[in-house]
């Protein structure tokens, strides 16, 4: 079959990949998907049973360090676009082993740069390489301002350099070789099939197990949180409305210190447990604070909304009544993923806390 698009989907087994992924396959069945990943611990393939068998979905495993494969698959499949998501994603994680970060997330993006560059020849009609990024690139905020696009990069862990360094090049090709590309940098997410080392699925799993709740130093930091099929459909409207060469910053209007966060995440479970209220709290233990732990984010999404028409379609509260539902009823997910590695993982960053 013919299709209108290939778009090679970078990361698609990852929590917002798979979304993503999802979005595009039942959204657009004249589009062919190609879903790179590496699997690592956080690429999960049961995150797409639902979309597996479809007939614009096609699933590849390699590694996007690797140049040769990288090079051999554009060769193959002829992408008209890239959306790359594909990253090592948690800052304890690139504390611990910053080399995995610079990998990835920088040879990584240099090597799918230069394939698309070499196999689109410089001919670039109706091509995009669009690259997926977050809102730590900006650094961290005091109590006042938000994340513009205009905001000088100020990254302070090696996750959100390896992340910036990755814009940077982006950019720089756009600049340099005129390879068409766009960016996006968001914030927080949360939803359905999210790895559970970060915050919210972490400490869902936690309260339903009775284990405490590691909150770092005194709980005030602050995010902004979007839902994470938010997320999708900003990626949608951008890949399909943006301009060449444009960065669009996409957040939820959405902040909350972590411990309000966590005593409403508490509240609910409690309710939905049928714990008596005030239960889960108690499970709450301030532990050593992260190292260069970013005090706040905050996006200011004006852009989005005034140029592209996207704004976020769901309230938090309701969003995150979802999410609790879905982690338990799919126990069987939270299973497989928090069993073998996991509690390996667990034991190093959370013992001697
Ligand atoms: P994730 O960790 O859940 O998924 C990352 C995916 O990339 C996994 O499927 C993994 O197997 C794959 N991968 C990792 N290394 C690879 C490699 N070398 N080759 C091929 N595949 C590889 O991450 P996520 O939370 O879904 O984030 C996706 C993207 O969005 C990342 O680029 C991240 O920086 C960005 N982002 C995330 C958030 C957030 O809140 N999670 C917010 C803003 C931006
Ligand atoms: P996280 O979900 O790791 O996302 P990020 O660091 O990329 O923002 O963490 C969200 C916030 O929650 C962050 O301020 C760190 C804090 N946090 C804890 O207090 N305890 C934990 O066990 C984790 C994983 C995070």
């Amino acid at each position: 079959m013919d299709f209108k698009k290939n778009i090679c989907v970078t990361g698609g087994a990852g929590f917002i990949g798979s979304h993503l992924v999802r979005l595009l396959v039942n959204k657009y069945p004249e589009y062919k998907i190609v879903n790179l990943d590496k699997l690592t611990y956080a690429g999960n393939l049961a995150n797409l049973t639902d979309i597996e068998n479809k007939p614009n979905y096609e699933f590849v495993k390699g590694d996007i360090v690797d140049t040769e494969f990288i090079n051999d698959l554009f060769k193959q499949h002829q992408f008209d676009a890239v959306i790359h998501l594909a990253a090592e994603s948690h800052v304890d994680r690139s504390i611990e082993s910053p080399m995995d970060f610079i990998m990835t997330n920088i040879v990584g993006t240099a090597n799918l740069l230069n394939a698309a560059k070499f196999n689109w020849k410089d001919n670039y009609d109706g091509k995009l390489f669009y690259h997926v990024s977050t809102d730590e690139v900006y650094g961290s905020l005091g109590e006042t301002g938000m994340f513009l696009e205009t905001t000088p990069y100020d990254p302070r862990s090696p996750y959100s350099s390896s992340k910036a360094s990755s814009d940077h090049l982006v950019r720089a090709y756009y600049h340099t070789y005129k390879l068409p590309v766009v960016i996006s940098n968001c914030s927080n997410n949360y939803g359905s099939h999210q790895f559970p080392e970060k915050l919210i699925p972490l400490f869902i799993n936690n309260i339903k197990n009775k284990k405490p709740l590691p909150v770092y130093g005194k709980g005030e930091n602050i995010r902004d949180w979007l839902w994470v099929e938010d997320h999708a459909r900003a990626i949608d409207v951008i890949f399909h409305k943006a301009a060449i060469g444009e960065t669009y910053n996409i957040g939820g209007h959405n902040e909350w210190t972590n411990i309000d966060l966590i005593k409403v995440l508490c509240k609910v479970m409690d309710r939905k447990l049928g714990r008596s209220e005030g239960e889960s709290e108690q499970l709450i233990t301030y532990v050593t604070d992260r190292a260069g732990h970013d005090m706040r984010y905050a996006i200011d999404a004006t852009k989005l909304k005034n140029e592209l028409g996207w704004v976020p379609s769901l309230q938090f509260e309701e969003g995150l009544e979802n999410t609790i539902d879905w982690y338990l009823n799919n126990q069987e997910w939270l299973n497989n993923v928090t069993s073998g590695e996991y509690q390996k993982y667990y034991e190093q960053q959370y013992a001697d806390r």
